[in-house]
């Protein structure tokens, strides 16, 4: 694993959009794996504004976004399909139709599931998947369980993971209770991750989901197990892991 320590938030943002930007540059047509929250927010920004300068284009690049909560319509402001138009999609070159974000409103959740399932099996394998981290170590929105849950599907989310996001939602009550989640499974096929956290509140997920022992109480510790992840944080995030040469 390759570890990239940051000064701040920004500077992490410009390190990870530099590995995204690597990667479409290097592979016009990749898939990327996208995801959502504050942690990428930066990385997108960044990436936005090189588009914009003429230096990168997504024209070729397809997607595939983690989850989406279950119940929230795409044009929700807090739905991840809206979070990704707002926050990257509208303002690149990116085809509508290469971009992939579960249905919220899927009148059969499972059935969507399989879809999803299917859609990202037909892409193959992610040539990057960008991660960020919960507060409980979960990834997408697989919540510490007794299992690693392999293909995309419905979860139950965890009080933490509500409190978590209720900053964004009126109150914790509007949270929704479930999501659409592609599976560990489905994440660990990427040909390549990157896991970007930043603050003090993630130095706990990442000291254990990188040190700790690979348990699906920790579900991103799975990525120990994975040959090629690189971790960008902000200080504060990595606070817990030893320095380098230390
Ligand atoms: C949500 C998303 C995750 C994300 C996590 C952390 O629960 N499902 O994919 O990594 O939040 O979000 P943030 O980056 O805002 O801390």
């Amino acid at each position: 694993m390759r570890i990239y320590r940051e000064k701040d938030y920004d500077a992490m943002s410009r390190r990870a959009a530099s590995i995204i930007a690597a990667q479409i540059l290097s592979k016009p047509d990749c898939v990327l794996g996208l995801a959502t929250g504050s942690s990428p927010v930066g990385a997108y920004r960044q990436l936005i504004q090189w588009h914009k300068q003429g230096d990168l284009s997504f024209a070729g690049v397809r997607s595939v976004n983690l989850d989406e909560y279950y119940g929230l319509a795409p044009d929700h402001d807090q739905s991840y399909r809206y979070f990704m138009q707002h926050n990257l999609f509208d303002h690149v070159d990116i085809k509508p139709e290469n971009t992939n974000v579960p249905d919220g409103l899927a009148a059969d959740p499972a059935e969507e599931c399989l879809r999803y399932e299917k859609k990202a099996a037909e892409l193959g394998p992610a040539d990057l998947q960008l991660l960020g981290l919960g507060r409980n170590g979960h990834i997408g929105f697989n919540e510490p369980c007794d299992h690693f849950p392999r293909i995309t599907h419905l979860v139950d989310l965890t009080e933490s993971t509500i409190e978590a996001n209720a900053r964004f939602f009126a109150s914790a009550g509007d949270v929704p209770r479930q999501a659409l989640t592609m599976g560990i499974g489905t994440i660990m096929r990427a040909r390549k991750i990157l896991v970007v956290a930043s603050g003090a509140d993630k130095a706990g997920a990442v000291y254990s989901a990188f040190t700790g022992p690979i348990t699906p109480e920790v579900p991103a510790s799975i990525l120990q197990l994975h040959p090629d992840v690189i971790l960008v944080g902000d200080e504060s995030a990595l606070s817990r892991l030893a320095a380098p040469g230390a």
